[in-house]
């Protein structure tokens, strides 16, 4: 059946928009895309390599190095090449601050507070990362995830403290060996340490479990495209500890905590695609614990045939759909496992 509501940018529509109230931003690619010829998605061979992406304190100083060199090619780049950073975090400026509107509409397209969330941020990391891989020549390369629902995860992992992971627009008072605020609403809570994990895990509890008993509750409501098809009503995890790491992330010393706490500059700090890392993986890990009890996933072939486009490795322009990214072991990653200690703190 034809799903006439389905969400896509109108790619000649990219125009300044606005950041946050006094602040007008343009993130647009410096040639129009609607001028780019595009190619119509297609899944990795699946015999290619599985991407591990593992959690970020737990991997090796030779993983680090790579991953830093990766970035730091990827920062060289000019801005007229889609793999640069600074065009990899502009997709996240012109996304999320509705500087494209919506095909066959003047509604301004935004991936936030509904169903778009996941889905959306998926795409950006497997583009990013296949991207980083080709640049340093390893169709291995995984990203990794910062695993802030581990106490082990739950300081700014090491590995973004130094080279060129660094982003010196962080919160100062929060660098390691600050504990994460999970629920981070502006305020400093001057918990100690245990105090600090024992309230984040309560929390992974009730944004996990007993607060994501739905799929909308989970994954946020169903935008749709057109007239009368917006909503607003993010999932339990964009709120927090999504939104929250965000916000604790960038540097109160910034009117928007930019880089990390503003849409328009977020993907500029490399820690941006280890926060998303551990939030794709939480929507893997919430879809197994739902298995057991109900068929957690959407169906609507709105969402479904909803679609994007991004560059990639190839700096090749791809439409790709939403059911194109519904299963990782098709897109050739996977998460390495890790404990869920929060599973057990019920609140
Ligand atoms: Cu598009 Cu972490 O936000």
């Amino acid at each position: 059946k034809h799903a006439k509501n389905v969400i896509s940018p109108n790619l000649t529509t990219c125009h300044e928009s606005v950041a946050r109230p006094g602040l007008s931003v343009y993130c647009c690619p410096p040639k129009p895309e609607s001028e780019e010829p595009f190619i119509d998605f297609q899944f990795p061979d699946p015999s290619s390599p599985l991407r591990l992406r593992r959690a970020a304190h737990l991997v090796d100083n030779d993983y680090i190095a790579k991953y830093r060199n990766a970035v730091s090619i990827m920062k060289s780049l000019p801005y007229d090449d889609p793999r640069s950073l600074l065009r990899q975090a502009n997709l996240h400026c012109i996304y999320c601050t509705g500087a494209y509107k919506q095909k066959n509409s003047d509604i301004p397209l935004h991936v936030h507070r509904s169903w778009l969330f996941f889905p959306w941020h998926r795409m950006v990391l497997y583009f990013h990362e296949r991207i980083l891989g080709s640049l340093i020549g390893d169709d291995s390369f995984a990203l990794p995830f910062w695993n802030w629902d581990n106490p082990d995860g739950m300081v700014i992992p090491e590995m973004y403290v130094t080279g060129s992971l660094v982003d010196t627009d962080r919160e100062n008072s929060h660098l390691p060996p600050q504990v994460v605020d999970l629920n981070y609403n502006l305020q400093e809570k001057g918990l100690g340490p245990e105090e600090q994990i024992k309230i984040n895990m309560a929390l992974m509890y009730t944004q996990m479990v007993s607060g994501a008993k739905t799929t909308e509750l989970f994954m946020g409501c169903p935008y749709k495209g057109g007239e009368g098809g917006f909503c607003e009503g993010p999932g339990t995890i964009e709120l927090a500890p999504h939104n929250t790491l965000h916000d604790w992330t960038g540097t109160g010393l910034n009117p928007g905590r930019e880089d990390m706490g503003s849409f328009y500059s977020a993907g500029r700090d490399p820690i941006f695609y280890g926060h998303h890392g551990n939030v794709d993986r939480l929507w893997e890990v919430w879809r197994r614990l739902q298995g057991e009890y109900y068929n957690s996933e959407i169906t609507d072939p709105e969402w479904l045939d909803s679609y994007f486009f991004f560059h990639d490795e190839k700096r090749q322009l791809v439409r790709i759909k939403f059911q194109d990214v519904v299963n990782i072991t098709r897109l050739r990653y996977a998460y390495e496992e890790v404990e869920l200690p929060w599973l057990n703190a019920r609140p």
